[in-house]
Formats: structure tokens, C-alpha cells, sequence
């Protein structure tokens, strides 16, 4: 073989050494491929991951926007409500004046001018008397719905309550109404209860309608002490069953002048006070509401209200006689 040997440098090196190195370089590049393919591999994978994360936070995005633009929404529809709120709460309080001077004048009116009226006149009257009593329940329904409740609570004997706001009402004369006899007292803002009461005799009066029938109104001592639970039971029309689950939404009503709004009231009243509101009923029997309110206050430092009247010296023990 002549010319210069290109390998000259390793001649000495055996041939057993030189495959060994070889074996052992091509096990280190094996090696290398195989932790640049797992690198590889990784890599994807946290692109893909990267990708989806992407995609991810794009979808909350969208997400995140879409709840933005529907709370926005919904705060500027409170605002719209509260607004209206507000208004209805001025519009019914300014008429309330109006028509109350409306009822006083006709009353005295019709006192002044009852010997010359005839029948038909007399009728007609009693009419405008009705339309006068409904619009003022009216205005006072839609008050208590539009205005929450602020409490002022002391110490109130609930008969003597209820003495105040069957004296103010007009109880028609085919309506018994039997108050209760115990002198029984709750942790109240009387303003309010009364007006809870008023609600409920006023439905009470007309489920029974132009029937013979009767209100009784009992208190009794409720399983948890600190309660005490007042009944209002008529012999009314009843409800029927199907209905019971709509009493208590804003504008239910079954009466063609109604406005749905009293049990509401009623019910953010009760609420209000600690206390709780159930019905029940039976069609064409009759219906009871359930009132379960506070007796005292929650830290005990009753302050008993100043008016606080003896219980001897009120009328409500009689069996009410209607009046008109
Ligand atoms: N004592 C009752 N007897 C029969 N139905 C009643 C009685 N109280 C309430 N209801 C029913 O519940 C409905 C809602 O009552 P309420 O919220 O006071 O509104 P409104 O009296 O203006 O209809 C009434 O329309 C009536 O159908
Ligand atoms: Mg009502």
C-alpha cells in the first residue's frame, strides 16, 4: 500500500480500543437523541397545554364579559326599579292627602244632606264611599310594598293593637269578628303590625264576602318560648290548593281591584321582625294565617311602651259589633 496512511495518528491504538470507543460515543449520541426526543416531546406538550390554556382563558374571557355586561344591566335595572320605587312612593303618599280629604268631606256631606237623599242617591253614595275605601287600601298596599320596613320596636300588648285597627276599619254587618282575650304582649314597631292586621282582616272580610260569617282571632304560646303565635281565622271563601304557592309573589291576586301586593307586605313585615307567616287553607271552609312573632327583644332590655294601656280598660274583650 503506498501514500501516507490518513489514519496514521491511531495506528498505534489498538483495533479492540478504537470499537470500543466508537460503541461507547454511538451509546452517548443513542442517549442524547433519546433525552432531546423526550425534550422534544415535553416541549409539545407544554406548547399544547400553553395553547389550551390560551384558549382557556380566551372562553373566560368571553365568560367574564358576558357577566360584566348582564350585571351591569341588572344594576341599571335597580336603579330603574328604585328609581320607580321611589317615585310610586312619593306619587301614592301625596295622594293619600287628597283622598282622605275626599272621605271626610263626603262623610260630612252625607251626614248634612241624608234627609234630602232618596235611595238611588243614597246608594250612589255608598258607592263613591267604596271606590274611596279601595283606593286608599290601594295606596296603602302599594306603600307598604314600595317603602321597606323600619322598625321602631318596644313592648306592645298585641290586643290592644288590634283594638286600634278594628276601630279604624269598616267591619260589614254580616261579619262576627272575636278578638282575642289575652293580654298577651310582642317586641314590635306597632305601626307596622297594624298594618300586617289590617291586610289581613281586609282579605279575611272579603273572602267571606256577602255571606254570614266570622273572623276569629286567637293567640297562643308557641313551642319555642321566645315567640308567640297570633291566628287570624275566617270562614271565607278558602283557596284553593293549586294556588297556595303564589300567595306570597309581588301582584298575585284573584280579585279584579286587587293589587297582590298586602300578603307581601305582610310577609316582609312578619319577616322583618324576626318572626314567620304561613297559611292555611281549605276551599270553601275557610283560611287561617299563622303569625309567629317575637316577644321580646333579642337582648331582653324590654322598654315597655309608655302607652302601654290596661287591658281592663279597653273595649276589644266585647264581641265586636260591626260598625260602619
Ligand atoms: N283570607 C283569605 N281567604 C281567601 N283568599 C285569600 C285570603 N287572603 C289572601 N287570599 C288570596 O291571596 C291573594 C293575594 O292577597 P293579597 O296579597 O292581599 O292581594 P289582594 O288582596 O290585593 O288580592 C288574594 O287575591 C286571594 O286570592
Ligand atoms: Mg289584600
Amino acid at each position: 500500500m503506498s501514500g501516507i496512511n490518513p489514519y496514521f495518528f491511531i495506528k498505534e491504538v489498538p483495533n479492540e480500543e478504537i470499537v470500543r470507543l466508537l460503541a461507547q460515543k454511538i451509546k452517548e449520541l443513542k442517549s442524547e437523541k433519546d433525552t432531546t426526543a423526550a425534550l422534544n416531546l415535553q416541549l409539545i406538550n407544554t406548547v399544547n397545554e400553553l395553547k389550551n390554556t390560551h384558549a382557556e382563558l380566551l372562553r373566560n374571557r368571553e365568560v367574564l364579559e358576558e357577566q360584566v355586561k348582564q350585571k351591569t344591566e341588572e344594576l341599571l335595572n335597580l336603579e330603574r326599579v328604585s328609581m320607580l320605587g321611589n317615585f310610586t312612593a312619593r306619587a301614592a303618599h301625596d295622594l293619600k292627602n287628597p283622598l282622605s280629604v275626599i272621605k271626610n268631606t263626603s262623610q260630612i256631606l252625607r251626614i248634612t244632606l241624608d234627609k234630602y237623599l232618596d235611595e238611588k242617591s243614597n246608594g250612589q253614595w255608598s258607592r263613591l264611599d267604596r271606590a274611596v275605601a279601595r283606593m286608599s287600601h290601594q295606596i296603602d298596599d302599594v306603600l307598604g310594598f314600595v317603602k321597606p320596613p323600619k322598625l321602631e320596636r318596644k313592648k306592645h300588648i298585641v290586643a290592644n293593637i288590634l283594638s286600634d285597627v278594628l276601630e279604624r276599619m269598616e267591619i260589614p254587618n254580616n261579619i262576627n269578628i272575636h278578638p282575642p282575650l289575652v293580654g298577651s304582649s310582642i317586641y314590635c314597631d306597632a305601626e307596622k303590625i297594624e298594618i300586617v292586621f289590617v291586610n289581613l282582616l281586609t282579605n279575611a272580610i272579603q273572602a267571606i264576602g256577602e255571606n254570614e260569617g266570622s273572623i276569629d282571632i286567637s293567640i297562643s304560646e308557641n313551642s319555642d318560648p321566645k315567640y308567640l303565635e297570633i291566628h287570624v281565622q275566617d270562614s271565607g271563601c278558602g283557596i284553593p290548593q293549586n294556588l297556595s304557592e303564589k300567595l306570597f309573589e309581588p301582584f298575585f291576586t284573584t280579585k279584579q281591584t286587587g293589587t297582590g301586593l298586602g300578603l307581601v307586605s305582610c310577609k316582609s313585615i312578619v319577616e322583618e321582625h324576626g318572626g314567620h307567616i304561613g297559611i292555611t287553607s281549605t276551599f270553601g271552609k275557610g283560611t287561617t294565617i299563622k303569625l309567629r312573632l317575637p316577644k321580646e327583644s333579642e337582648f331582653a332590655t324590654l322598654q315597655t311602651d309608655s302607652q302601654e294601656r290596661a287591658l281592663e280598660h279597653r273595649e276589644f274583650c266585647r264581641p265586636l259589633k260591626p260598625q260602619l
